[in-house]
């Protein structure tokens, strides 16, 4: 049974790439500093799975506790997806988010090279390609300066990752995830809430459970067919399998390049119209919503070409924006 380290492994995506992989058989370890999770997931995990993963409260900016981590344990492989992940508040404070994102990440491949372990799932996002000039976006697509401190993190991750496969023997695939939404459909684990909601589902969610009056659609006049922006929205469970694949590839040494890169996504756009309109389908519940201005740094339209994913990983998202939506509802109501 290969034992495999997730950083972050109680945060929104990581406790759902937890409880795929314990499913799996695999053994888990999780590191987690706590700053933007809350101890309780592990017992829901826990309660998910019926096996309680191992856990240390470590935070990755402590050199010393890194490295005696790897002294303490026998890894096959790391998911790490420890990071801040809030694009305003890395504008406000930018250090904060090249030590979270880039220190840590230095110091978890710096220590995993020293002890041998090779196999390394990074979480990078589709913020890296900007507004593409051609959709659906491809692998090949050029990456676009970054438009936040954090987007930069994203970017330059995926280069020092690349640039250490290149120099040891460690092998990493990073996944481009485009929006993730969605939660367990135990409803057991979710996307914990932290103040008013920057991303739109949480926002539309609070709305209609009458904590926030009226969702603002940001912009209505965008070059797309409803004039609200598009993005391609994936239920987190399938991104969390999609973790799952990408392992088994390294662990397989079925990888064909030392770093690979795959789009996550179900390679559907959808408008904010659309969104408003699939969650009252799909919950029976009124959103309150009023037009405004476009949000600074917004771009018109993102969706996945995932044809790379489907043929190298085999894997596929499978579950419907209603789905997604509904388990966000479901999510929120057992809060
Ligand atoms: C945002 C980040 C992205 C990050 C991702 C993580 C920005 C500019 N981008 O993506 O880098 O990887 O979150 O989940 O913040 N919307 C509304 N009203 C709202 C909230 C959002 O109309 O109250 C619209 C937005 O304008 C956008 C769409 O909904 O068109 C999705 O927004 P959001 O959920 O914030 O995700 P992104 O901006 O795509």
């Amino acid at each position: 049974m290969s034992k495999i380290l997730v950083t972050g492994g109680l945060g929104y995506i990581g406790s759902h790439t937890v409880v795929e992989l314990q499913d799996e058989g695999y053994d888990v370890v999780i590191i987690d500093n706590l700053s933007n999770s809350s101890i309780e997931v592990l017992s829901r995990i826990t309660s998910i799975t019926g096996v309680k993963p191992a856990f240390e409260q470590i935070d990755l900016k402590n050199k010393e506790d890194v490295k005696q981590f790897f002294k303490k344990y026998t890894i096959d492989g790391v998911i790490h997806f420890a990071a801040s992940k809030a694009v305003g508040e890395s504008v406000d404070e930018p250090l904060k988010y090249y030590e979270n994102n880039i220190t840590t990440l230095t110091y978890v491949l710096k220590e995993m090279t020293a002890n041998n372990v090779k196999n390394f799932i990074f979480s990078s996002s589709c913020t890296v390609y900007g507004q593409a000039d051609e959709l659906p976006i491809t692998e090949n697509a050029p990456t676009k300066p970054a438009e936040s401190p954090y987007g930069a993190t994203k970017k330059m991750g995926e280069i020092i990752i690349e640039d250490t496969t290149k120099a040891t023997d460690l092998n990493a695939i990073a996944l481009r995830y485009f929006n993730p939404i969605g939660a367990h459909e135990t409803a057991k684990i979710g996307e914990l809430p932290l103040g008013v909601p920057q991303n739109l589902i949480p926002y539309v969610v609070q709305t209609a459970a009458g904590i926030r009056e009226c969702l603002s659609v940001f912009g209505d006049d965008y070059d797309t067919p409803d004039g609200t922006a598009i993005r391609d929205y994936i239920h987190v469970v399938d991104l969390a399998k999609a973790h799952i694949v990408a392992l088994n590839r390294l662990l397989k040494n079925e990888n064909k390049a030392k770093c690979e890169f795959f789009n996550i996504g179900t390679g559907t756009g959808s408008s904010v119209l659309d969104v408003i309109n699939a969650f009252e389908k799909a919950t029976n519940k009124k959103v309150n919503y009023k037009t405004v201005d476009r949000r600074a740094g917004d771009i018109t339209s993102a969706f996945a070409d995932t044809s790379l994913a489907n043929k190298e990983l085999g894997w596929k998202a499978e579950l419907s924006l209603e789905v997604a939506l509904a388990s966000s509802w479901k999510w929120q109501e057992s809060l």
